[in-house]
């Protein structure tokens, strides 16, 4: 009995001396293991007489299970040590003010979106969507701005890592012109699978979304809006322009005295062309005239290059700015406060 005390004594010191789990159970199979020292001596009672056996082996057994609850204390031990450090490591600091969710509210220019598309949608206009970054064809050569043309400084934008068919790099699109012909492309594809009669052949669409220039001052932005809108029929005419964009101002202004001007204007896919001007009602520009649109009478290359005949296909086109009609419609001085995002600026739009 008292040679075995020097083993159980070797255990302990070894088993608290085991700093992590696996330590533990090391130590462990140095003692109880299959070749552990208890385990051993089990094994040489075999060789002892009946009495010798009874006694070694009853003072074994006592060691072992001292041996087993000194293992046991341990292996809590080290189970509250590790719960521990894990509480200590993912402490919550419950005094700190929580983060409370405010309530949103929509963007001044995307309300003005959404004004643009449910006055135009009654005004049996078809609201289209596309991409914005665009093959050179589309975003010029379609539009009778071929490769090397003067007019395309107009719209200097910038240039995309990918080469199109042409050799051409893509562009992020610096206007919604675009559309025009991607979405007469479609309309004629749609016409011939659904077998659409002659007579109901007409295009009447809008198509808001993000464009891109190298610009930026007071009123431009390298970022920034656009709404395209074309209509053509058998019998549309720059008239129609008129009526279609002054009834859309003043419904989107709630003014029947709004002040709008049409000024002779160039784009390489409009012939004859217009800017459109509105008056600052009030705010600090009161009376001040911002540029809102560039229009026009579609001109007959484009027609064809919608895969259309410009002889039946007569009408119109325009391009305009909402963040402008925002700037105009709340007095904003600044374009560029738009999209700097201070929550100080947009929460007065709520
Ligand atoms: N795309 C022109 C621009 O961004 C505007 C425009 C559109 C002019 C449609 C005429 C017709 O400057």
């Amino acid at each position: 009995m008292n040679d075995l005390q020097p083993i159980v004594d070797g255990a302990r010191e070894a088993f608290s001396k085991a700093r992590t789990p696996a330590d533990l159970e090391n130590a462990k199979a140095r003692f109880t293991g299959r070749s552990g020292r208890i385990t051993e001596l089990m094994k040489g009672l075999a060789s002892l007489s009946v009495e010798e056996r009874k006694t070694l082996g009853a003072a074994i057994n006592q060691a072992k299970q001292a041996i087993e609850a000194a293992l046991n204390e341990r292996r809590q031990q080290l189970a509250d040590e590790e719960l521990q450090a894990q509480l200590k490591a993912e402490a919550l600091d419950v005094s700190l003010p929580g983060r409370r969710r405010e309530p949103g509210g929509l963007h001044p220019v995307s309300r003005t979106m959404e004004r643009i598309e449910q006055i135009f949608a009654s005004m049996g206009f078809d609201v289209a969507d596309g991409p914005e970054v665009e093959s050179d064809w589309h975003s010029f050569t379609s539009l009778n701005n071929p490769p090397n043309h003067p007019a395309r400084s107009m719209q200097d934008t910038f240039y995309v890592d990918i080469q199109g068919d042409d050799g051409i790099w893509y562009n992020l699109r610096p206007h919604t012109s675009p559309m025009q012909i991607r979405y007469a492309q479609a309309q004629v594809k749609r016409w011939a699978r659904e077998g659409t009669p002659e007579a109901k052949r007409e295009i009447r669409v809008i198509a808001p979304g993000r464009t891109y220039r190298v610009d930026s001052d007071a009123t431009h932005s390298p970022m920034f809006h656009q709404c395209e809108g074309l209509w053509l029929g058998e019998n549309v005419s720059f008239k129609d322009l008129k009526v279609v964009f002054t009834d859309f101002c003043r419904t989107f202004f709630e003014s029947d005295d709004l002040a709008l001007r049409f000024r002779p204007s160039f784009f390489p896919f409009t012939e004859p062309s217009a800017e459109i001007d509105i008056q600052f009602q009030h705010g600090p520009l009161a009376g001040r005239w911002l540029e809102v649109a560039g229009s026009g009478q579609v001109h007959p290359q484009v027609v064809r290059n919608m895969g259309l005949d410009p002889e039946r296909f007569i009408g119109f086109a325009f391009g305009m700015g909402p963040d402008r009609l925002t700037m105009l419609r709340y007095g904003v001085n600044d374009l560029r406060l738009f999209f700097e995002n201070d929550i100080r600026f947009l929460r007065q739009f709520q």
